[in-house]
């Protein structure tokens, strides 16, 4: 079935099909969903104080507004990231700026944090009744310079801290220009310190501790992973999800939309997105929490990041691919790993919600 409605949105152009999907998962996520839904197995996990129904989550990007949460409920992700979202709503990049390489299973994208700004998406969230564990990935405006930087980010954060399960900080993305410079290390510290800092006040405001995430891109060195790992650990950051989309282009040589500028997602950037997860896994040891994303296309590769480290792992560009059954295979495949036996193998197409999985610390 999903086949047959892939090959209708691939005729049209990348974003024009995005768009159409999300429409109709927001205005009838129950109806839009109802031919998809798959029979996701519960594999409950217990992770920085938050209880996640199984470990595959949707990745940032793809509901950049929090616009669709009950469809992605519905399709039995185990949790949701939204995002990335800004202080001030704002347009990204121009068009055409998401490219197919369906022979590589692959995207380009350089959309540039198109979103309609951090209080659109806290309405979406408060009108929704998601109860599932919610990520909320934050950035910074474009037009904002790197040295204020770290006034966005604590903007987004003091907004969403009470609506989120989990703050992400992107500092990896590609397309925003000099983005990626804050992991440079000097920066990193300047800024993880301010954001962990405010977190505390924050966990008093609110009465719970909301753990705080850094995405990081896979196009570092060896050096400046390592020192990526410590920053986080020195500065009190409660996980790593890696990786964001790389702006190499693997194995790409006779293609031609390989020249288009941005973030390559999907198949070929799963080499470097795993060499980056297990070298942080062996790095933090095994009480820090990762999230493992980048290429994942079948349950095997969602296997394969369990076993490399991940406590959990994220999909975008398989789902695009694959997708639904893409969720089931790798909550099985994941929960193989961890050598649980699913304990409802039965249909749950609503397994977000568990009373308590907003947790608290
Ligand atoms: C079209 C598109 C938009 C994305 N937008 C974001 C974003 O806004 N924030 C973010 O942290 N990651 C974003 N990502 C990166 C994904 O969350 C993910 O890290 C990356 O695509 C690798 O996973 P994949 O190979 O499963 O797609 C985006 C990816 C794609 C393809």
């Amino acid at each position: 079935m999903y086949e047959l409605a892939r090959d209708l949105l691939f005729k049209l152009d990348a974003e024009r099909a995005h768009e159409l999907t999300l429409s109709m998962f927001r205005r009838m996520p129950g109806l839009a969903t109802l031919p998809f839904r798959q029979r996701v197995p519960a594999d409950p996990v217990r992770l920085l104080g938050l209880d996640f129904p199984n470990r595959v989550g949707l990745a940032a990007g793809l509901d950049k507004n929090g616009e669709c949460l009950a469809a992605w409920q519905a399709l039995g992700f185990g949790f949701v990231e939204v995002g990335t979202v800004t202080p001030r709503p704002q347009p990204g990049n121009p068009r055409p700026r998401m490219f197919r390489l369906p022979a590589h299973r692959a995207l380009i994208n350089r959309l540039g944090f198109n979103n309609k700004g951090v209080d659109y998406l806290l309405q979406r969230v408060a009108e929704s009744d998601f109860k599932g564990v919610l990520g909320i990935n934050i950035g910074k405006n474009f037009d904002t310079p790197n040295e204020r930087a770290q006034d966005d980010y604590l903007h987004c954060m003091r907004a969403v801290h009470a609506r989120a399960s989990y703050i992400t900080v992107n500092i990896s993305s590609p397309n925003t220009k000099n983005l990626r410079d804050l992991q440079e290390e000097g920066q990193l510290r300047g800024l993880l310190r301010a954001l962990t800092e405010e977190g505390r006040v924050l966990a008093q405001r609110d009465g719970r501790h909301v753990p705080l995430l850094v995405k990081i891109a896979p196009d570092v060195s060896d050096a400046q992973l390592d020192g990526i790992a410590l920053a986080a650990r020195e500065c009190g950051i409660d996980g790593l999800i890696a990786t964001n989309t790389t702006i190499a282009r693997p194995g790409l040589d006779s293609e031609p939309l390989a020249k288009e500028a941005g973030g390559l997602s999907g198949a070929p950037l799963r080499p470097a997105a795993d060499q980056v997860l297990g070298r942080l896994r062996a790095k933090l040891g095994a009480d820090f929490a990762l999230i493992g994303v980048g290429g994942i296309m079948r349950g095997a590769d969602a296997a394969r990041k369990r076993e490399l480290g991940a406590d959990l792992v994220q999909v975008y560009t398989g789902f695009i691919y694959r997708g639904p059954c893409l969720i089931s295979e790798c909550v099985q495949a994941t929960a193989d790993v961890a050598g649980s036996t699913p304990a409802v193998a039965a249909e749950t197409l609503n397994p977000l919600e568990s009373p308590d999985s907003r947790g608290s610390k």
